[in-house]
Formats: C-alpha cells, sequence, structure tokens
C-alpha cells in the first residue's frame, strides 16, 4: 500500500475546481493500491487537514472550498503522514507553475506531473511559443508587452484584426477579451493586465478547438483519441462561462481530422516542453486547414467529468486506471 497526500485547493481562481477534481480522485483511487490523505490548500495559502465534513462537490448550487480543519506548517504535515507521493491537483499560480513543484523537490516527496521547469514553461504562454515554434509547431502570429512598457499604446501593426487579449500567464479564459477594433484595444490590455504583468496579443484564429490527453507511461507520452469543444453561438470563445457554468459546452470525437498528425503534434509539443506524467494538449484547427497549437496544461481539470478523463475513456482507460497509472509514474 502505498500511503500519498491528495492536495487540493490552493490560492489560485480554480481553487473550487480543484476540490471537485480531489473529491473525484479520493472517491475512485484504487483502494487496495493506495491510502490516500486529503490536505487542502486554503485560498489564503494556509495547509490544513481538513475536518471529516469536508465537501468536495458541488452542493445546492454552491462549490466547494477549502475552510476549517487543523492548520499545519508544510514541514509538519509531511513529517506526520511521510507521504510516499504528492499527487497535487492545483490548478494556475502556485500549484501549477513549478513553485509547489520546487517545495516537493526540496522534500524530496515524489509526485505526480510535470517538473519544476515544464510546469512554469507551460503556465507561461509568452515562454511555451517560441520553444513550440522551434519544434515545428505553428503558434498564433502574436506579440507581447510588458506592464512597465505599457503606456496606453502599441504597435500592432502586425497583425490583423479581430485580436485576442490575454494574461501570459492565465487560466480558465480570465482576463481573456476577443478585440475586434482598435478602439477596443487599450482597455483588453488593461484588463489583462489586472491578472498578470505580462500580457498577449494575439491574431484570431478562426477554426475549431481540439484538444488532446498526454499521458506518460514508464517514460512514454501516449495520446488520447481527439476532443473538439463546442459551445453555444452566442459565446464569442470558449470564456469562462462556457468553460464551467454553461451546461450545452460539449466536447465531441471529431471524426473528420488527421487525427494521427494532431496526436504527434500533442507528443511533440509534450517532449518539447519536457512534461512528465499528464497533460492536456489544446490546439485550433484553422478553417484553412492548418493545426496551430495554443497552449499546454500540465495540470488539467481532473474532476470525473473533465476533458481530460473523458478523452481517455474514449481509448477504453476508466478514471480509476488514470489514476493509477499517474500514481504509478511520479
Ligand atoms: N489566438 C486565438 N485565436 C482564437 N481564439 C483564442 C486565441 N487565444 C485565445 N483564444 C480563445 O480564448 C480561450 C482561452 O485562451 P487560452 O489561451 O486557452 O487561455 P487559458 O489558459 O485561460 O485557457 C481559448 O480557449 C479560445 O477560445
Ligand atoms: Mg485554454
Amino acid at each position: 500500500m502505498k500511503k500519498l497526500i491528495v492536495l487540493c485547493g490552493g490560492q489560485s481562481s480554480e481553487h473550487e475546481i480543484s476540490c471537485i477534481s480531489a473529491g473525484g480522485i479520493m472517491k475512485a483511487i484504487d483502494r487496495n493500491l493506495f491510502e490516500p490523505i486529503l490536505v487542502g490548500i486554503t485560498k489564503s495559502g494556509e495547509w490544513v487537514i481538513p475536518d471529516a465534513d469536508q465537501s468536495l462537490e458541488i452542493r445546492d448550487g454552491a462549490l466547494p472550498e477549502i475552510r476549517g480543519g487543523v492548520s499545519k506548517s508544510i514541514s509538519d504535515i509531511i513529517d506526520e503522514i511521510k507521504p510516499e507521493i504528492i499527487f497535487p491537483i492545483l490548478h494556475g499560480p502556485f500549484g501549477e507553475d513549478g513553485t509547489i513543484q520546487g517545495l516537493f523537490e526540496i522534500f524530496g516527496v515524489k509526485y505526480v506531473g510535470s517538473g519544476v521547469l515544464a510546469s512554469a514553461v507551460a503556465m507561461d504562454k509568452s515562454f511555451a511559443k517560441p520553444i513550440f515554434s522551434s519544434h515545428g509547431l505553428k503558434v498564433a502570429p502574436g506579440i507581447v508587452i510588458h506592464m512597465r512598457d505599457w503606456n496606453g499604446s502599441v504597435d500592432t501593426s502586425s497583425l490583423s484584426y479581430p485580436l485576442f487579449v490575454k494574461p501570459a500567464r492565465g487560466g480558465s479564459s480570465r482576463g481573456t477579451t476577443k478585440v475586434k477594433s482598435p478602439d477596443h484595444l487599450a482597455a483588453a490590455i488593461d484588463e489583462a493586465f489586472t491578472f498578470d504583468s505580462k500580457v498577449m496579443i494575439e491574431e484570431a484564429i478562426v477554426g475549431r478547438e481540439i484538444e488532446c490527453a498526454v499521458l506518460q507511461i514508464d517514460g512514454v507520452a501516449h495520446a488520447s483519441p481527439l476532443g473538439e469543444i463546442r459551445i453555444d453561438p452566442r459565446f464569442e470563445f470558449y470564456d469562462f462561462e462556457a468553460k464551467y457554468l454553461d451546461g450545452s459546452t460539449t466536447v465531441v470525437l471529431p471524426q473528420d481530422l488527421p487525427a494521427e498528425e494532431i496526436q504527434r503534434a500533442a507528443v511533440t509539443a509534450f517532449d518539447a516542453l519536457g512534461c512528465e506524467g499528464l497533460a492536456r494538449v489544446d490546439f485550433f484547427y484553422s478553417n484553412d486547414g492548418s493545426l496551430i497549437i495554443n497552449e499546454i496544461n500540465t495540470m488539467p481539470g481532473f474532476t470525473s467529468t473533465s476533458v481530460y478523463p473523458k478523452l481517455w475513456s474514449n481509448a477504453g482507460k476508466s478514471y480509476s486506471e488514470l489514476i493509477t497509472a499517474l500514481i504509478q509514474g511520479a
């Protein structure tokens, strides 16, 4: 029996999604192989052993949040539990960006997922894009601006409208705006700067959004069947509401795409950043038939109904089997 910590919550805006993912893992994990212990991180960053009645699901429309519990120092928690492995089911800053991975390295505890560098690079789109390009993957034309250089105007003459403006290290589409004309650009940049001190301005790719789940087994990255995001046409793009709140968003299995080429590109992207364990690789398939990589998520949503497990279930791998494979790969 392997003792492991399932670590959830955290300081990012994806705290609640993390709790739901952890709830799914606690339920589905193979208890013949593993002894999971839930540890929570509150929104203010405190580490707690949650109360026995801690909810990890949506109840009466309310999202779960790590609140109470016994607060302890990180080192006390690791000393007392002595986990063999940590499963950090955390998204966004301080969870998916390499910082907490560095902490695990310092403590010498194995963990599920990518290491410090891959996590950090995947989180920062301004660093990930040139690496993707240098491995032969196409990216959206764009520029990066730093807050220190921002004086209310920017030269976008190399780009054609519509544009997307987004924080370099964002998530869940927060701070992302589709800009159709120059008079709306500055407001969109200001908005993105409320999320990050670095902002991406990109040409809008007109096409379909295609996702591929990559799982590493015995050091080799495997790509899942593809999924296509279908959103209600009243949404301009795959924004926060379409992602989490609108029940009509679905993931379908596209039949008319060059699947093998896209799966190969997903593995190329995974290896290019040096990812480990798992990642969801997100592409655009443009209306003129080119494949453009958008981003890699090194700790994608992992509730039992999230895209990542869904794509693997299309390949016959159950949620429990995925969890086992990830922990064994740690
Ligand atoms: N260059 C682009 N062209 C078209 N759509 C885009 C572009 N950049 C972002 N989007 C839209 O915004 C969404 C969120 O952007 P993304 O870069 O994936 O950030 P996040 O990390 O928040 O998911 C995408 O899923 C897509 O719908
Ligand atoms: Mg995205």
